[in-house]
């Protein structure tokens, strides 16, 4: 059975950063499944066609990184038609050999609800602000409404909140460097495989 690490938690809580470090040192896969909402949201048109046609150009456009594209992936990732049409892609994906890490919101109480490993990754609203500021060259204040905004979306859906599931490992990033970060995450992960 493939291993799967399941990351969730708010917008530039560093959740990706450490995704992308756990599935190096494990050799595991990674999905940054935030790109699926926001490649569906730029496509425009009716979102759920838009879902169920994405294909890897979709995924490549350079402008997804914006802050206008995270506005509209959140809007469209509350409707649940837009959900139920990229749940059969991240299950492929989490199903590959030797493991996955997935990070998003809804993976760890939604997609993958065996996942071996839950880390619900977070960090103080100005932190975050800050981080996302010096990421995209913007104004921090704007970004902590931005971001703000976004979260207050995300956790008051309907259809798979924003949450951390029951069982999941909370990792406080607010003052963390990303190395020490990144080492407890590994720790997690490594705590697990060891008693399995
Ligand atoms: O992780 P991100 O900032 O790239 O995500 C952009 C938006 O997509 C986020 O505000 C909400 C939505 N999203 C979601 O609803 N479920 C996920 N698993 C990932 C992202």
């Amino acid at each position: 059975m493939p291993f799967i690490i399941a990351i969730d938690g708010p917008a530039a809580s560093g959740k990706g950063t450490i995704a992308r470090a756990l599935a190096a040192h494990f050799g595991f896969h990674h999905l940054d499944t935030g790109l699926l909402y926001r490649a569906t949201g730029a496509k425009g048109g009716d979102p759920v066609a838009a879902a169920l046609g994405l294909g890897p150009e979709d995924l490549g456009r350079d402008d997804l990184r914006s802050a206008a594209a995270g506005q509209a992936a959140s809007r469209i990732a509350a409707i649940p038609e837009v959900r139920a049409a990229l749940v059969d892609f991240q299950h492929r994906f989490a199903a590959q050999e030797p493991g996955a890490v997935l990070d998003g919101r809804d993976i760890g109480t939604v997609i993958c609800p065996h996942a071996q490993v839950k880390l619900y990754v977070t960090a103080s609203d100005d932190v975050r602000a800050a981080r996302r500021a010096a990421e995209l060259g913007a104004d921090p204040a704007q970004m902590l409404a931005e971001l703000r905004e976004r979260d207050r979306r995300d956790t008051e859906r309907a259809t798979a909140p924003l949450r951390p599931a029951g069982d999941a490992v909370v990792l406080d990033t607010s003052t963390l460097s990303i190395d020490a970060a990144i080492a407890d995450a590994i720790a997690a992960v490594a705590r697990v495989r060891a008693e399995g």
